[in-house]
């Protein structure tokens, strides 16, 4: 694992192991998420269901309520651990598996999932590591299947008064990248079919909700990203930052 990710793991671990609440909702799921829990509850009965970067499984219990077999994957044991307790306490464990590992290397067969759910893991992936993710997870989708992604916008600040010159930014040892509207088409677009675009906007969060479906048949074998390289400035902040 290089550097940067390496700090950013770290920095996910001590918010869990910190006790306190993180700076991401832990138990009551997103409204915009749980809307499209409800809406494929009915149009893919009895599927199964990836919770990526589950964290303390809001979303993974949501959709295992919602009658799904749900895996819930982070690369953290302690959010984990907690998610099995609330699995145990609210009567689902026997409908929620926990997989310990990297959502850029997820241990799944390919095209094992009917919907995937992405709350808070994309936007912590660099521009070089689209290509990878977008294999990776679109891989173990099936055709036809729901994806559910959620990032941040460019209206998202870690602190009132935040400016930024650029849509992306090293903050507390983790990688952010900030996405506007059109971005969805350009990264996802060749493989998948764009069904819905949500902004939430309040206070200092910022966030798109896309909900995608992959496609039958993708446009182009391989991710039309690969091979576009890094930006500059990624380069040189990730040099600077991974010392
Ligand atoms: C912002 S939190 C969101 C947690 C959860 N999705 C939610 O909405 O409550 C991001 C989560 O993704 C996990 N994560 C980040 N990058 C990951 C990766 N490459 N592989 C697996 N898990 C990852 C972190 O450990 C953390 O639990």
């Amino acid at each position: 694992m290089e550097p940067l990710y390496r700090r950013q793991r770290d920095y996910f671990a001590r918010m869990y192991e910190a006790g306190g609440p993180t700076p991401w909702p832990s138990t009551e799921p997103t409204p915009s998420v749980a809307r499209v829990s409800g809406l494929l509850k009915r149009r893919v009965r009895g599927g199964r269901a990836l919770d990526l970067g589950c964290g303390e499984g809001r979303h993974t219990l949501l959709f295992a309520k919602a009658g799904f077999s749900t895996v819930g994957l982070d690369y953290l044991l302690a959010p984990l651990k907690t998610v099995a307790t609330r699995a145990r306490r609210a009567g689902l464990a026997r409908r929620i598996t926990l997989l310990i590992g990297d959502a850029l290397m997820p241990p799944i067969k390919p095209e094992s999932f009917d919907v995937l759910v992405d709350y808070g893991c994309f936007h912590h992936v660099k521009k070089a590591d689209w290509p990878n993710y977008l294999d990776a997870v679109l891989g173990i989708l099936k055709r036809g299947g729901y994806f559910h992604l959620s990032v941040f916008s460019t209206k998202f600040k870690h602190y009132p008064g935040e400016r930024r010159s650029r849509n992306w930014n090293v903050h507390r040892n983790h990688y952010d990248r900030f996405f506007v509207r059109r971005d969805f088409a350009r990264i996802f677009g060749d493989r998948c079919e764009i069904l819905a675009i949500e902004e939430e906007h309040k206070g200092l969060e910022g966030f798109f909700h896309v909900l995608m479906r992959k496609a039958e048949i993708p446009r182009s074998v391989s991710s039309p990203l690969r091979g576009e390289g890094q930006v500059e400035g990624e380069k040189r902040v990730t040099r600077r930052t991974s010392s």
